[in-house]
């Protein structure tokens, strides 16, 4: 539970606001790198913050990010030509750069004009098949974090992108819940299927106990997270313990440690959810690896699409809503279906854009399992206060390739912080993809 001006400080993102600075501090998520499949492919808008930026990809390959709006006179440069090198606004055909130099003003023939201007672009990065760009204070930018998967080769490296049209901080809570996921998504499980982790949480006692006894240990990135199941087993009485990490104030990575949920606020009312798993033998970006995944996640391109999840159709109308109680099936449910949802990632949309835009968290009825969503809403408060304090927000300068999930059997005495020790082997039971 949180009072209502907190719940208002820890949402709102927009220019100006306390969190909407914090977050800008961070090097930031922002596309797929498939978005931007070919040097000269098609803009692409971005919306970050409550602000507006158009992406593209030059003729070299390069990505730049620009402020949307024309330098000139606020055309667009999402209507704009990529071509020669750099994007050019289709009003007057001035023409830009990845770092913003003004490359041609058609209208204007001296050149002492142009090297006088310069449109504004923000430092981007592409890495592990992500596009990752700054969009905070130029004076403020922080190293370039390192993740473990940037390490592997684009093909063992698997992403998705899409829309979702509520708060940032319900998506996040959801992944620190492991508590839903075999009740929302139990119809999921029923039904199986060949990727490794369904067969793993079907037979793990992870799939019999709904709710896990939840602990939680701070670190320099933000804080692990245990959901730890009673396990008797031949050898005598265990615990099954998935150990998830968040990492403030974007990330958590699932219990197995190779996938990663990527959250970034479009605004107040909209959210990026990327998602990047990552292997280190099998070649997941590719078939039927990819397909297998996205399948079964329910993230695949015609299941975005219809859900109204994917990034170029989600504002289409038609698509499930609140309005149209997302299209639920109730006949399905009357023959044995669970929600009568899309399952799996649509099942999470629905249930988490149900609550409205922005959730009350007044209102709530916080239950042990949720100690993870407590502290999540402590972390990210903790942000803004730290700027406040003239300090440095959490996470900025932390180490994040050693970051790992983690998911097995360990005695009943032993301590689950031991298996994210720097040097603990992966546990036995390395198999669930599921983010909680
Ligand atoms: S508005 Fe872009 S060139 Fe004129
Ligand atoms: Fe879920």
């Amino acid at each position: 539970m949180l009072s209502r001006e907190d719940n208002e400080l820890m949402c709102r993102v927009g220019p100006g606001t306390p969190m909407g600075e914090a977050l800008r501090r961070y090097w930031v998520p922002i596309l797929s790198s498939y978005q931007l499949p070919a040097p000269d492919c098609d803009p692409v808008k971005v919306e970050l913050f409550g602000e507006r930026f158009v992406a593209f990809r030059d003729s070299e390959g390069r990505v730049g990010l620009l402020d949307e709006l024309c330098l000139h006179r606020s055309a667009s440069l999402a209507l704009g030509r990529v071509e020669k090198g750099g994007i050019r606004c289709l009003f007057h055909g001035w023409h830009f750069s990845v770092d913003g130099a003004v490359l041609e003003t058609p209208n204007v023939s001296d050149p002492r004009f142009r090297s006088r201007i310069k449109a504004k672009a923000y430092p981007v990065r592409e890495a592990g098949s992500m596009v990752w760009a700054y969009v905070g204070p130029a004076e403020l930018e922080p190293a370039f974090p390192h993740w473990s998967f940037f390490d592997q080769p684009p093909e063992r490296v698997l992403t998705v992108t899409l829309v979702v049209p509520c708060n940032y901080v319900q998506l996040q809570e959801a992944l620190l819940d492991s508590s839903h996921l075999t009740i929302l998504h139990q119809d999921a499980f029923k039904r199986g299927s060949s990727i490794d982790f369904v067969s793993s949480v079907n037979s793990s006692t992870t799939a019999a106990v709904s709710d896990p006894k939840v602990e939680v240990e701070d670190t320099d990135f933000g804080f692990y997270y245990a959901a730890l199941r009673a396990a008797s087993t031949p050898e005598g009485d265990n615990v099954t313990a998935r150990v998830t990490g968040y990492v403030a104030p974007f990330y958590c990575v699932n219990a197995n440690g190779d996938l990663l949920g990527l959250i970034v606020p479009i605004d107040d009312h909209r959210t990026l959810h990327h998602f990047v798993w990552w292997s280190d033998t099998k070649e997941i970006s590719k078939e039927p690896h990819s397909a297998d995944l996205l399948r079964f996640t329910g993230l695949d391109e015609d299941t975005l699409h219809k859900c109204g999840l994917h990034p170029d159709t989600w504002h289409l109308p038609g698509k499930p809503s609140r309005e149209n109680n997302f299209h639920q099936d109730r006949t399905a449910m009357r023959n044995g279906q669970y929600s009568g949802l899309h399952v799996f990632f649509p099942e999470d949309a629905a249930v988490l854009t149900s609550s409205g835009e922005i959730r009350d968290r007044s209102k709530e009825v916080l239950a042990p399992a949720d100690v993870a969503i407590s502290r999540l809403y402590r972390t990210l408060l903790s942000l803004p206060k730290a700027i406040r304090e003239g300090r440095e927000p959490l996470g900025l300068s932390a180490d994040l390739s050693q970051v790992k999930g983690r998911n097995g059997v360990i005695g009943a005495g032993t301590r689950w912080q031991t298996m994210t020790d720097q040097d603990a082997s992966a546990p036995a039971d390395k198999a669930s993809s599921a983010m909680a």
